[in-house]
């Protein structure tokens, strides 16, 4: 009998093993989840438009795993850190290999929409959890929500239509122009706000949505604003592009006489810092600011600056719910599904944004507050008008 060497043996192990690969298909968990540890997948920006968003929802996950131990669900975490970069070309397949390589049992993150969408059908093939901490893709949790996709964030339509009836009242149902840069969210958080300002009574003046995360210069955009009549504008834009807008609003000597209106993006965290006097007087809906007056969020507050040097945002907040949630679904589950049936029996959570819960289809019910930014004792704050919608 002729000897067969290790080589072909290697050969024909590899062929059979690929071959093999169809018939595991979509049902195994590859997820690394013991009784005493979980390896975590924390997917966020850390390049890009995008990446200041990233810092953010890094530092609200760790400050909840720090101030537990660094436990989630009694067990040790092992986090991954994975770089989303600015959209789905580097975000998709960055998602994808901290199922495959890392094997994490659950991935908590994702700022933009596009690759949140990108994501669903690998997560829920693996049987692996994916907590949203931002991209608020209507259809993560509307047409294609899914048993493994859960989001702590918001949806993109919610947080426009906030805004809706406002500014129909403010501009007298006068004609407002849109602007948000051109991919998933940008159109549908105008699409939201489109939706409730014109069943108050509101009329569009124009829309535009400039490439999204190439473009610089919005002086094209801010003269055809002016010249189209409009009274205000309403606007989506967030990360380094909301810094951009805001500022060249102001140069252009559009602030004065035509409001700017927006979801908070455009005024939180770190961008607003980048603003400065140039946000001042902006009205935006969002569902957190650091000026709530409830114990869970001085607490929140206190410990995040003290820790950071830094005020937290809607984005560390969705991120230190994300780790509370795990925190408690996670509790004697030893598989994606026990997590994701433990994420359903939940109920209130009790968060620094208020108490919200999860709905049906895996999103936060929640409150919007209208904020405005003023100086508040030489700092920038988004101070809190009142609710708009319970
Ligand atoms: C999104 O892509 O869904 C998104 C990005 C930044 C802020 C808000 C939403």
């Amino acid at each position: 009998m002729r000897r067969i060497n290790g080589r072909v043996l290697r050969a024909v192990s590899a062929i059979v093993a690929i071959a093999l690969l169809p018939a595991c298909g979509s049902s195994f968990n590859t997820g690394t989840i013991t009784s005493d540890s979980v390896k975590i997948g924390l997917l966020i920006p850390q390049s890009g438009v995008y990446a200041p968003l990233g810092t953010d929802i890094s530092r609200g996950f760790h400050l909840y795993l720090d101030a537990h131990g660094g436990q989630l669900g009694h067990r040790r975490v092992a986090l991954v850190t994975a770089d989303e970069g600015a959209g789905p070309d580097s975000g998709v397949p960055a998602g994808q290999k901290l199922i495959q390589q890392s094997q994490v049992a659950v991935a908590v993150g994702v700022v933009n929409s596009a690759t949140a969408l990108g994501l669903i059908q690998p997560y829920n093939e693996a049987k692996v959890p994916l907590i949203i901490a931002n991209a608020g893709a209507n259809a993560l949790t509307g047409a294609k929500r899914s048993a493994y996709v859960w989001r702590t964030s918001f949806a993109n339509g919610d947080v426009g239509a906030s805004m809706g009836a406002y500014v129909a009242s403010r501009v007298d149902f006068g004609q407002v122009y849109l602007i948000a840069p051109d991919y998933a969210a940008g159109h549908e958080q105008i699409g939201g706000f489109r939706e409730a300002f014109e069943a108050a009574g509101g009329k569009v003046a124009g829309a535009d949505y400039p490439p999204f995360g190439t473009t610089s210069n919005y002086q094209p955009y801010l003269a055809r604003i002016q010249r189209s009549g409009a009274r205000a504008v309403f606007c989506f834009f967030s990360g380094a592009e909301a810094v951009s807008f805001v500022k060249q609003y102001t140069e252009f000597g559009l602030a004065p006489t035509i409001p700017l209106y927006a979801t908070g993006y455009l005024t939180e965290g770190s961008v607003l810092r980048g603003e400065g006097a140039a946000a001042l007087g902006i009205q935006t809906g969002l569902h957190y600011s650091t000026e709530l007056d409830t114990a869970t969020n001085h607490a929140f507050v206190a410990a995040y600056v003290a820790r950071y040097h830094a005020p937290p945002t809607v984005f560390s907040v969705a991120a230190y719910d994300a780790a509370q949630v795990l925190d408690r679904a996670m509790a004697g589950a030893r598989t994606g599904a026990q997590i994701v049936a433990g994420l359903g029996r939940l109920g209130d959570i009790d968060s620094p944004r208020g108490t919200w819960h999860f709905s049906d289809t895996h999103n936060p019910v929640q409150r919007y507050y209208l904020r405005e930014v003023r100086d508040q004792g030489g700092g920038l704050v988004n101070a809190i008008l009142r609710t708009l919608s319970s």
